[in-house]
């Protein structure tokens, strides 16, 4: 559901591969976040000296900013084996105690979705997170009988997009939050080229900061935009990604000048459109533009608010006076000011 959309099917696979491919393994490759990597690179640290499990950790940002690589980075770090499940999956109590019993001393057990748990499951890992203890009930009725299974020492990683979406009970038995933001032009330039060296992609500068610029500041946007001018430049342009063939790829997936989808153009028209000037409820925009309303709120909102182009207030969402300007429309009276927003990402 907060998976990127505007995929085609066919390219779900082609994407999943590649996600994997280009996937980072050690803390070093990472690009970015340096904040978190510092934090991440004492924690592990500290806790091989001791020869403990890391604390819990909660990752949490939008789709796409690197929030499995970085589990996986940890356990590698760690230099211990990783589960990896999602919230949906463990669709009952059983599951979820066949996985912990086979985790073996200090193992990360990842979980991604972690705010789509059902309630069982959820309750379940409270005392595996606390006290390394599995209550399971055996039997029916009268003879029925509590069983405690005691766990291996492990680390759950749970990854969403929202901490708000996680209950206080499970947010709480986390050690540690980290949440990933946007990266800026400059990571994404260093990104793209790491991705191009390993797909073999002859990529210049002017053609890699094309990408960038236009990749919503998320790392899985920069491979799959790699991808499309790859394709572009093998057929059209004798192999080279240079800018041309990088505007012309980005052209034809309807992306514009600040990175901006159809989606995301969409949202800002409603909000730009008759309402303009009132605030919106989310629900609204979900339904104006036939989408699901976590998508509009995990996907497309945080990225419109970091680019200045909407603002959330308490009694809805608002189109600043740039987002106007962007859909090249006049700018209301009492439009919120690009100075009420934070700078745009990205110039264009
Ligand atoms: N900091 C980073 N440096 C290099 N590549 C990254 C980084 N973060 C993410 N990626 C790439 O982006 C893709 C998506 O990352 P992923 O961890 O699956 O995101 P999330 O789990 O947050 O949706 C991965 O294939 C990975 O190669
Ligand atoms: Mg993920």
């Amino acid at each position: 559901m907060s998976e990127p959309r505007a995929v085609a099917p066919e390219e779900v696979d082609e994407e999943r591969v590649s996600d994997i491919a280009l996937r980072p393994r050690r803390l070093d490759e990472f690009t970015g976040q340096r904040g978190v990597k510092e934090q991440v690179r004492i924690m592990v640290e500290a806790a091989r000296q001791r020869g403990e499990p890391l604390d819990h950790v909660l990752l949490y940002g939008p789709p796409g900013l690197g929030k499995t690589t970085l589990a996986q980075i940890i356990a590698n770090e760690m230099g211990v084996g990783a589960r990896l499940t999602s919230g949906p999956a463990l669709e009952h109590q059983g599951m979820l105690a066949s996985i912990l019993t086979s985790l073996d001393d200090r193992d990360v057990f990842f979980v991604d979705e972690v705010h789509r748990l059902n309630r069982a499951v959820e309750e379940s890992l409270y005392p595996a997170m606390e006290d390394l203890a599995f209550d399971f009930v055996a039997g029916k009725g009268a003879g029925a009988q509590t069983l405690r299974l005691t766990l291996s020492r492990f680390t759950v990683i749970g990854a969403t997009t929202r901490a708000g979406a996680l209950g206080g009970p499970l947010r709480d038995r986390f050690g540690v939050t980290f949440r990933l933001d946007f990266y800026d032009v400059d990571d994404l330039v260093a990104i793209a080229n790491r991705s191009a060296a390993l797909l073999g992609v002859e990529l210049d500068a002017a053609g890699a900061t094309m990408i960038a610029r236009r990749s919503r500041g998320t790392p899985r946007i920069v491979n799959r935009l790699l991808r499309r001018a790859r394709d572009y430049a093998q057929v059209r342009a004798a192999g080279r990604v240079d800018e041309p063939v990088a505007t012309a790829a980005l052209d034809v997936l309807g992306i514009d000048s600040l990175g901006l989808d159809e989606l995301d153009r969409r949202v800002l028209g409603v909000l730009c459109g008759s309402l303009r000037g009132h605030p919106v409820g989310v629900q609204t925009v979900a339904v104006s533009v036939q989408e699901d309303p976590d998508t509009i709120e995990d996907v497309v909102e945080p990225f419109l608010i970091r680019s200045g182009l909407m603002a959330r207030t308490p009694r809805g969402r608002l189109a600043t006076a740039g987002a106007y300007r962007h859909l090249g429309m006049a700018v209301p009276s009492g439009a919120l000011g690009d100075t009420d927003a934070q700078a745009p990402l990205f110039d264009s």
